[in-house]
C-alpha cells in the first residue's frame, strides 16, 4: 500500500530520532512491499528561525494533504528563558493539533519486564503495569482565552469545555478498555473545578452505552499519588488536556525511561504521531538519545494505517534490542549505543539479516 507521510523533525532531538523512524519505516516497506513518501517540514524553533513562523502554512497544508504526520519535538530553551517572547515554539505544536482537529492524544504505559530495575519503583510496584492513557487534546486550559492585565500584574488562563468535546474523546476511551481489561478511570478535580464535573456528569452517562466497561474517578492529587503506589490499578486513564500532560510524564517513570513512551494524536481525518517526551536540547547532536519512542509511535501509526502485522514487527524489534541491552545511555548505563546505531539495529532486526550487529 501506499502512504504519504509528513515528517516534522522539529527542535533539539528531534531530528536525530525522527530519522531512526524513518530507517524503521523504510525497513518495514521493503520487507512487507509497502510505498511510504515521506516528505519533510520545518516547526517549532527551527521554522520561527528559518521564518520567523513556529507553523509555517506551507508545513500545515504537508500535513493536511497527508496520511500521517510523524512528529519529533519541539522547544528551545532561548525561548523559555524570555518570557516576554511573542512567539514560542510550543504554539507550533499547539496550532497543529487544533487545526488538524486531533482531540485524543493516546499514551500507552508498560513496564518491560527486561527493564523492570531501571525504573527508581520497586519491582513489585510495577510488574506487569499495562495502562493506557487517553488525554482530551484540543480543549481546556491549553486553549482557553488568555490575557495579561495592561499593568502587566495579572494574568488569566480560562479552562473551558464543552459537552461535545467531552464526549467524543470518552467514547474512543470506553471502546478501548472494552477491548482492554475493561476498566476506566476518570482523572479530575470535580471537588473544585466546574469543568471536571461536566467531564463526571457526561462520561457517568456514556458509560450507560458500555455497560461491560468498570468506571471509577479519581481526583488527580490523588491519582498522583496512585501512579507511584499502586500504578497496577490503571487500565484505561481518560483525563482533559492538562491533567493528562502531567500525569502522564510521571507514568513514564514506571517504564525506566521516558525516552520510551509513544503517543497517537487522532481526529477524525488526521493523526499525528510523537514521543511524549521533549526536545532534550542538552542532547541535541551527541547521538545519545533514545530513538525507541519515536519509533514505537511510528508502530502506532503503522496500526493506524490497519498494518497491523508491520506494527507487530517493529514492537518485536524494540523487544529484541531491549532483551538484548542495545539501547541508550537511559538504559544501559554501562555500554550504551548510540541513537543510529539503536536505529540500524532495529532495520537490521526488521529486514532479518544474519548479522544484527551487535558487539
Ligand atoms: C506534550 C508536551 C506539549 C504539551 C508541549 C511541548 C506544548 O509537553 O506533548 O506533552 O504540553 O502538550
Ligand atoms: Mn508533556
Amino acid at each position: 500500500m501506499k502512504f504519504n507521510i509528513a515528517v516534522l523533525p522539529g527542535d533539539g532531538i528531534g531530528p536525530e530520532i525522527t530519522q531512526q523512524s524513518v530507517k524503521v519505516l523504510n525497513a518495514i516497506a521493503d520487507r512487507f512491499d509497502h510505498e511510504f513518501i515521506f516528505e519533510e517540514a520545518a516547526v517549532g524553533a527551527a521554522a520561527i528561525d528559518q521564518v520567523g513562523d513556529p507553523l509555517p502554512e506551507s508545513t500545515l497544508n504537508l500535513c493536511k494533504r497527508s496520511h500521517a504526520v510523524l512528529f519529533g519535538a519541539i522547544g528551545d530553551p532561548k525561548y523559555d528563558n524570555d518570557p516576554s517572547a511573542k512567539v514560542r515554539p510550543e504554539q507550533g505544536l499547539l496550532r497543529l493539533r487544533k487545526e488538524l482537529g486531533l482531540f485524543a492524544n493516546i499514551r500507552p504505559v508498560k513496564a518491560y519486564e527486561a527493564l523492570i530495575e531501571n525504573s527508581p519503583l520497586k519491582p513489585e510496584i510495577i510488574q506487569g503495569v499495562d495502562m493506557v492513557i487517553y488525554r482530551e487534546l484540543t480543549g481546556g486550559i491549553y486553549f482557553g482565552e488568555k490575557s495579561t492585565s495592561a499593568d502587566g500584574k495579572s494574568a488569566s488562563d480560562l479552562c473551558f469545555y464543552t459537552v461535545e468535546e467531552i464526549e467524543r474523546i470518552a467514547h474512543l476511551a470506553f471502546k478501548a478498555a472494552g477491548e482492554r481489561r475493561k476498566k476506566l478511570t476518570l482523572i479530575d478535580k470535580a471537588n473544585v473545578l466546574e469543568t471536571s464535573r461536566l467531564w463526571r456528569k457526561t462520561v457517568k452517562e456514556i458509560s450507560k452505552s458500555y455497560p461491560e466497561v468498570e468506571l471509577d474517578f479519581l481526583y488527580v492529587d490523588n491519582a498522583a499519588m496512585q501512579m507511584i503506589l499502586n500504578p497496577g490499578q490503571f487500565d484505561v486513564i481518560l483525563t482533559e488536556n492538562m491533567f493528562g500532560d502531567i500525569i502522564s510524564d510521571e507514568a513514564s517513570v514506571i517504564g525506566g525511561s521516558i525516552g520510551l513512551l509513544e503517543s497517537a494524536s487522532v481526529g477524525e481525518k488526521n493523526a499525528l504521531f510523537e514521543p511524549i517526551h521533549g526536545s532534550y536540547p542538552q542532547a541535541a547532536g551527541q547521538g545519545i538519545a533514545n530513538p525507541l519512542a519515536s519509533v514505537l509511535s511510528a508502530a502506532m501509526m503503522l496500526d493506524y494505517f490497519g498494518l497491523i502485522e508491520e506494527a507487530k514487527a517493529v514492537r518485536l524489534a524494540v523487544d529484541v534490542s531491549i532483551q538484548l541491552n542495545v539501547c541508550t545511555k537511559d538504559i544501559n548505563r554501562d555500554n550504551h549505543y548510540s541513537t543510529e546505531r539503536v536505529g540500524d539495529f532495529l532495520e537490521s532486526v526488521i529486514s532479518d539479516t544474519e548479522d544484527h550487529m551487535i558487539n
